[in-house]
């Protein structure tokens, strides 16, 4: 996939406003978030750059992350109008981030959790895979992880 176009003055305005737009990133933003809506499980395989989530998965973010769009602004605060549904993330890190080996701080997973689930997505599950080769334990549990992720009913015995 092509990298998303940075933020421009007139997308910040254009959504930050009532009027209707033909702003390009308006439909960009539009297009991502009908790609979201439509999606019954949301895969994100992402680095941890300086502590939290590199700059293009903040991108896709600030462009599926709209008022009136995935949420609203109740007087108690924002309300998410997105279906909830499945998240995995899978989050590589140069050393470990999470656990009692982790010598620096994670602010990838509480934004994460924060931005999904202002969208109303709750439903969220991290694997973390650190170092240059993740020990067999990391990757048997993103092999449990993905199987659950992409086949649910083969964990709950549905399925033969
Ligand atoms: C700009 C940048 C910032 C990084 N910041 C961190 C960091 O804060 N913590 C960390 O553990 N690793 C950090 N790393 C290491 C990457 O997370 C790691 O190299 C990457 O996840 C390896 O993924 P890959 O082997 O799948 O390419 C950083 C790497 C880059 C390029």
């Amino acid at each position: 996939m092509e990298a998303l176009a940075p933020l421009s003055a007139q997308y910040a305005q254009a959504i930050t406003s009532s009027a209707p737009s033909d702003d390009p990133a308006v439909a960009l933003s539009e297009h991502l978030l009908g790609e979201l809506e439509a999606c019954d499980g949301l895969l994100i395989s992402t680095p941890m750059h300086n502590f939290a989530v590199p700059a293009a998965l903040k991108l896709w973010i600030d462009y599926v992350l709209r008022k009136g769009r995935s949420f609203a602004v109740k007087p108690d605060g924002k309300v998410g109008l997105l279906r909830d549904r499945p998240v995995l993330v899978l989050v590589r890190s140069g050393s470990p981030c999470v656990g009692d080996a982790a010598r620096q701080p994670d602010f990838l997973t509480p934004y994460l959790l924060h931005a999904l689930s202002v969208m109303g997505i709750h439903n969220v599950q991290f694997v973390y895979l650190p170092g240059l080769s993740p020990t067999t334990e990391a990757l048997a549990q993103t092999r449990h992880a993905l199987i659950s992720f992409l086949v649910p009913s083969r964990l709950t015995g549905d399925r033969p």
